[in-house]
């Protein structure tokens, strides 16, 4: 099926060779690639522009990206920019959402005001859109919210409302270690928030990751600043980090995989498990700061006070729910769930990634040096744990 789409005579002419159009990128026809029908409402979504996206693009989808003023939104608000969907960016914070308005055309980027308790502005947020993400999250509770409104109440108003709305599309954003047994109240109430999302919003899609690592992260630069908190369970704890530009990949295919995605449950974590005390072995390795072995361990009752004592100031330290999550191992991928493989994306190995977020802990006498001379070694087996 072609759809015809007027196009500049002069342009037209000029690029009338098929090869010269191909390397241009310039197209004259929406082919019938550029046509999604939406499975759940039959509503037909028209692309446009230079095939495969990039910028003046138009993929023809609106989102609304909850909790794209954090860490992992602005990795998933650029590349939804890029692909030319427009993205409805909902914030709390005036500050809090310039950077994400650079990341599209003109008028591509709608910032709206909102908050968890205020139905009328969640509704205005995504009345106009095809896919809603719910990237919101907390790691410590506040005076105004506990977990259970952000990740269980918060989570179950965003779903009915988007499913009341006629969205097609509902992507919830939990974590690979959910568990209504866990000891942690975090990752109770996450997975308490996956079970109210996918009653409230029928075939939505709920999505795994591992502890993330990237520029804002709060893995590898905490163990850079503050690797004393690290140094728990004899450096024992097993991890399964994700890069945060790989989730945000597999996030953005997620909109247009319907057949592989809708009701279904991604577990996104890295490709290799590490106990906590070989990264530490990396980040000094890759810092040159010899200081972060001290070699110590911090009971837990001693960690824990200090987060109690933490906790009374005003501004996020390790809170005491997070001290509880240090002592567990990132879980394997639940039974039943997908993974990077099902999108067709190959995630990033930590050890070569490392370099590019902890390059700025380097002293200025040893900032360029390459990593080789760090002595880190990408082989297999040397930082990993090989299961
Ligand atoms: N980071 C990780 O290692 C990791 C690993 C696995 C899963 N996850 C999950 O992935 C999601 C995104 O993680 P992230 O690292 O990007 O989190 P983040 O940096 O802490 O950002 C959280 C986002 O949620 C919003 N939010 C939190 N509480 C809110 C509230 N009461 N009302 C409205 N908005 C609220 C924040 O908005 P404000 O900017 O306005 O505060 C922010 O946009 C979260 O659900 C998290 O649990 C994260």
């Amino acid at each position: 099926m072609l759809i015809a789409r007027s196009a500049a005579p002069c342009r037209a002419s000029a690029l009338a060779s098929p090869s010269l159009r191909a390397r241009s990128g310039f197209q004259q026809k929406a082919l019938i690639h550029d046509l999604v029908i939406k499975h759940k409402t039959g509503q037909p979504i028209l692309g446009a522009g230079p095939y495969g996206g990039g910028r003046s693009s138009v993929s023809g989808h609106v989102a609304t990206v909850f909790g794209c003023t954090g860490f992992l939104g602005r990795y998933l608000v650029n590349r939804l920019a890029q692909k030319g969907t427009q993205v409805i960016v909902p914030y709390r914070d005036e500050d809090e959402k310039r950077h994400l308005k650079l990341m599209g055309d003109l008028g591509q980027i709608v910032p709206m005001e909102w908050d968890l308790r205020n139905d009328e502005q969640i509704e205005e947020c995504m009345r106009h859109s095809d896919v809603v993400y719910n990237l919101v999250g907390r790691n410590y509770e506040t005076k105004n919210f506990k977990f259970q409104d952000v990740h269980v109440a918060g989570a179950a108003k965003l779903a009915m409302m988007a499913e009341a709305l006629g969205v097609s599309r509902f992507i919830h954003v939990s974590h690979l270690n959910a568990d209504a047994n866990s000891p942690s109240a975090f990752l109770r109430t996450k997975a308490e928030g996956e079970e109210v999302v996918k009653k409230a919003f029928d075939g939505a899609t709920i999505v795994k990751p591992g502890p993330l690592f990237g520029h804002e992260d709060r893995l590898l630069n905490q163990m850079a600043t503050y690797p004393i908190t690290w140094h728990v369970n004899h450096g024992q704890t097993r991890m399964r980090p994700v890069h945060s530009v790989d989730v945000a990949h597999a996030l953005e295919v997620m909109m247009d995989a319907e057949v592989t995605s809708t009701g279904q449950t991604f577990s996104l974590a890295g490709p290799r498990t590490y106990t906590v005390g070989s990264m530490l072995r990396l980040v000094e390795s890759l810092t040159f700061n010899k200081t972060l072995r001290v070699g110590i361990n911090v009971p837990k009752f001693a960690l824990m006070t200090a987060a109690k004592i933490g906790d009374l100031a005003w501004w996020p330290m390790i809170s005491p729910d997070e001290v509880e999550r240090r002592f567990h191992d990132d879980l394997p991928d639940a039974p039943g769930t997908l993974g990077f493989a099902d999108l067709g994306i190959e995630p990033d190995i930590l050890e070569e990634r490392a370099i590019v977020y902890l390059r700025r802990y380097r002293s200025n006498l040893r900032f360029e040096q390459p990593v080789e001379h760090s002595g880190v070694k990408l082989k297999k087996g040397r930082y990993h744990v090989v299961d």
